[in-house]
């Protein structure tokens, strides 16, 4: 079966759906789960799980993303992943991570993109006035938050929504589109879902 590594930057809930989903006759399972600080949330949550965990902390490489994504690329090769997931990592890569696997990485980002790149997501969809908001799984490539769609989620925006309660709604569709996605694409399948 694959093996999957699992990036996280905070509190690890898409990590932990991605995990959870991992059982039976699922055609990956987790390898390992990485965190850019000792900090994130999450990386309890995957020890508790019995999955390996790996930190490499940005702070330590002072702005020196070249020596900070070969490191990376280190503390990941041990675990062998077929397959990378960035799931709420915030930490914006160039080709040096990126051609390490190149095709095999992919991301969730909290908009239905291509609106939306980048940060502060929910704010400005309810700033534009917009009827839906939602979250995309695509493919990594050296493009921030571009790179072929895999599967989106959409949800309602409501009148009284803040960026918080719609960040709410539309993490509960991502903790059930990027399982869905990551299943799909460990059997080689790559045609976007539509949830
Ligand atoms: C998720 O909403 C994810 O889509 C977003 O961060 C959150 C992480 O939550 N990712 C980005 O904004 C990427 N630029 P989690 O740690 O609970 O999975």
């Amino acid at each position: 079966s694959k093996r999957v590594a699992i990036l996280i930057s905070g509190g690890g809930s898409n990590m932990v759906s991605l995990v959870d989903s991992m059982t039976g006759d699922h055609p990956a399972r987790p390898a390992v789960v990485l965190a850019n600080s000792a900090d994130a949330g999450g990386l309890q949550k995957a020890a508790d799980r019995g999955i390996a965990t790996e930190v490499v902390d940005h702070r330590d490489f002072k702005g020196d993303r070249e020596a900070f994504e070969k490191a990376l690329i280190s503390a990941l090769e041990p675990h062998d992943p077929d397959i990378v997931c960035l799931a709420g990592f915030m930490r914006i890569l160039t080709p040096v991570f990126i051609d390490a696997f190149r095709g095999r990485m992919l991301n969730i980002h909290p908009s239905l993109l291509p609106k939306y790149r980048g940060l502060h997501t929910h704010a400005r969809a309810i700033e534009a006035g917009d009827a839906e908001a939602g979250c995309t799984v695509h493919e990594v490539t050296p493009e921030l938050d571009d790179g072929p769609i895999l599967g989106q989620a959409r949800v309602p925006i409501r009148p009284d929504d803040t960026p918080d309660t719609l960040a709410a709604r539309v993490l509960t569709q991502e903790h059930k589109l990027y399982p869905a996605v990551l299943r799909r694409f460990a059997q080689g399948d790559r045609n976007p879902i539509y949830l």
